[in-house]
């Protein structure tokens, strides 16, 4: 069922367990954003922005979560588990963030969700070493992705909580990207030749929508002003790359961090219609 999305906060105990487990989230300057140095669109456009960035983290959170109990399932290696069960709690504290940030512009904008929808359903007819598979390649792919667009956006803004709270965002990441990688290295010998085309196709499947992410973004920017009329320092400083960048750097990192790793692992997508993505 459909409802707005809302961050509740308990405090005491749970908070404190939390910031013990997360403590660099409380240190970064909060405080510090002046929403009134900028236009009143773009400070609406970040609110927008930020209020999805932490829709996004929630699902993120949601598929470590599945993913966990997927790896015991399949009785994957016990620190490759462990490694799943710590990145769930990064991703809280980065919804936590993304919310913060929302609030210090002005509030998150009302924005309905299911969240019983919100991840690709895995298929109940499929062996569970299958669900396993799917739900770790579509997360390698995710946090590859986001991880680039995170250090694109970190180095690219000045300002000091946007900077830091994307430079750890970045660096949780980093490290998020790797668990996808390091399970098909162990599944290696578990997965056929079958299976590995069939993946192919649901890591294609996976690249085509995350580029209607780009192919969406049509600003073009010219002498340091985009062409809604916003200067481009400005939309850099509250945490959003310019179109330019973005999709500059969105085909980059399928390019070069996506696609070779996949291949390596025997799941080859195919050329032409990559090509096709990539145009
Ligand atoms: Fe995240
Ligand atoms: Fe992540």
């Amino acid at each position: 069922m459909k409802a707005p999305f809302e961050i509740e906060w308990l405090g005491g105990v749970a908070e404190k367990h939390f910031r013990r487990l997360r403590p660099a989230t409380a240190a970064l300057p909060w405080g510090t954003l002046e929403p009134e140095r900028y236009p009143a669109r773009l400070v609406e456009r970040a609110r927008n922005t930020w209020t999805q960035i932490a829709i996004s983290e929630y699902r993120a959170a949601m598929s470590f979560a599945e993913m966990l109990r997927l790896l015991l399932e399949v009785r994957a290696p016990l620190d490759l588990v462990g490694m799943a069960g710590d990145f769930v709690a990064d991703e809280v504290s980065h919804v936590e963030i993304a919310s913060r940030i929302a609030m210090e512009l002005g509030g998150g904008v009302s924005i309905d969700i299911d969240t019983s929808a919100m991840l690709e359903p895995l298929s109940n007819e499929a062996h569970p070493l299958q669900r396993t598979n799917d739900r770790m390649l579509v997360t390698a792919i995710h946090e590859t992705f986001s991880e680039s667009n995170a250090i694109g956006t970190m180095r690219a803004s000045r300002h000091p909580l946007l900077r830091s709270a994307l430079e750890q965002i970045a660096r949780d990441e980093a490290r998020h990207t790797r668990i996808g990688w390091l399970y098909f290295d162990w599944a290696t010998e578990l997965i056929d030749d079958g299976e590995r085309a069939r993946l192919a196709g649901v890591a294609l499947g996976c690249i085509e929508e995350l580029a209607t992410v780009w192919q969406a973004r049509t600003s073009v920017a010219k002498e340091g002003v985009t062409s809604e009329g916003f200067l481009v320092e400005h939309v850099h400083e509250l945490g959003f790359l310019d179109s330019e960048s973005f999709v500059a750097r969105s085909r980059a990192c399928i390019a070069r961090d996506i696609v070779p790793p996949l291949a390596e692992r025997g799941i080859v997508v195919d050329a032409t219609r990559l090509a096709g993505v990539l145009r």
